[in-house]
């Protein structure tokens, strides 16, 4: 299939319309058939409880075209895995595995022209989502929720791509508190960084570095994605916390760094020791890696290198990362799972969103 016309290499981090999307409704404690739609807005009643108490849940995950030629999704069922707790932790009813993996795979050939082609660096982005929906005024969980799955071709969360991103420790504001949901990946937690990141963007900084909530010292995440240092002795260091997202990224690369003899280790890293590290780095499925290049604490700035071009060791990182998602290095670990090309699968009609169905 021909690729869409786009400025594939150019691509930023938005929202672009694709063909279709996948829609599943939750009612009398069963899931509905999905219905697939060109529809990219959505009914929903000004009582929702997605509305009033953020019961919402979403997910994120990236389709490559690989060099030989397919289309792949990395880590597929991590983040089914992932979107099931999400949607436990807030009284949603969880998408089964399953479901998940054959609605994110149904979008994704629906919208095959849309996966950037290899070598261009850009991907497919997938946004699953959960909400709660119907006339709901008191504080307890929908009778109803809708599933929905979204994709749009993507370039680089923050816009230098593979180049040192600026963070300052953010100590007037916390994101997440410790028995709260900062482990779970639910809108309120973004809503809850935006002031802390704009304030940042403000004063020149990329993003925010958030400190854990209960005792102010150790470091737990930026705002869009997990932390990382690479110590002075060599060793891959990632923040232990319960109130930070489980990145399947952040995982991936615990598994890489153990190949380069990284000596991998989550704990607790203390915001002081910013000044021992040889590297720092962002990790996300939006922002890959993203070497970090300096950290400003108060009146104190830790720069990495020139603080302008990535380390040795996030870049080997990266680049091991980024082969493995395009298919140049063997995937050892089955991190990949193959889109087949659309066969004849009957599309869904019926129901709610049916009114502008598409075949796929
Ligand atoms: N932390 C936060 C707050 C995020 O939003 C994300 C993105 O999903 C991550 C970390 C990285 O998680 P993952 O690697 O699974 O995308
Ligand atoms: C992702 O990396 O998939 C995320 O959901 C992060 C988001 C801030 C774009």
């Amino acid at each position: 299939m021909e690729p869409a016309k786009m400025d594939w290499p150019n691509l930023d981090f938005g929202y672009r319309k694709t063909d279709a999307n996948l829609r599943f409704t939750w009612k009398d404690g069963a899931w509905s058939e999905g219905v697939m739609t060109q529809e990219e807005t959505i009914p929903l009643h000004m009582a929702s409880s997605c509305l009033h108490y953020g019961q919402e849940c979403f997910e994120g995950l990236k389709a490559f075209s690989t060099r030989d030629g397919d289309v792949a999704l990395f880590r597929i069922e991590e983040n089914a895995a992932r979107m099931i707790e999400s949607c436990k932790r807030i009284l949603m009813p969880p998408v089964p595995k399953e479901m998940f993996i054959n609605a994110v795979m149904r979008v994704v050939q629906a919208n095959r022209h849309y996966v950037p082609p290899y070598g261009t660096g850009a991907s497919l982005y997938v946004r699953p989502l959960v909400i709660g929906i119907g006339p709901r005024i008191g504080v307890r969980p929908a009778d109803e929720y809708l599933f929905i799955v979204f994709v749009t071709p993507v370039g680089p969360y923050f816009k230098t791509g593979f180049k040192p991103v600026h963070l300052v420790v953010e100590e007037s504001m916390d994101r997440a508190a410790p028995l709260g949901v900062g482990n779970a990946k639910v809108g309120g937690n973004y809503a809850a960084g935006m002031r802390a990141s704009m304030g940042a963007k403000e004063r020149g900084f990329t993003e925010v570095l958030y400190l854990d909530a209960k005792h102010k010292k150790f470091i737990d995440e930026s705002g869009p994605a997990n932390f990382f240092a690479i110590t002075k002795d060599g060793q891959y260091i990632t923040p232990k916390s319960e109130s930070i997202l489980p990145s399947i990224t952040n995982k991936s690369l615990i598994t890489l760094a153990d190949q380069m003899g990284l000596r991998p280790e989550r704990r607790q890293i203390a915001v002081d020791e910013i000044f021992d590290f040889a590297e720092a780095g962002c990790c996300g499925t939006a922002a890959v890696i993203t070497p970090v290049g300096s950290i400003t604490w108060r009146d104190r700035k830790a720069t990495y290198g020139d603080g302008e071009t990535p380390g040795e060791y996030s870049t080997k990182l990266y680049k091991q990362l980024r082969a493995i998602q395009l298919g140049e290095a063997p995937d050892t670990h089955n991190w990949l799972t193959i889109v087949p090309d659309a066969g004849n699968e009957p599309t869904t009609t019926g129901g709610v969103f049916s009114t502008k169905t598409v075949s796929c």
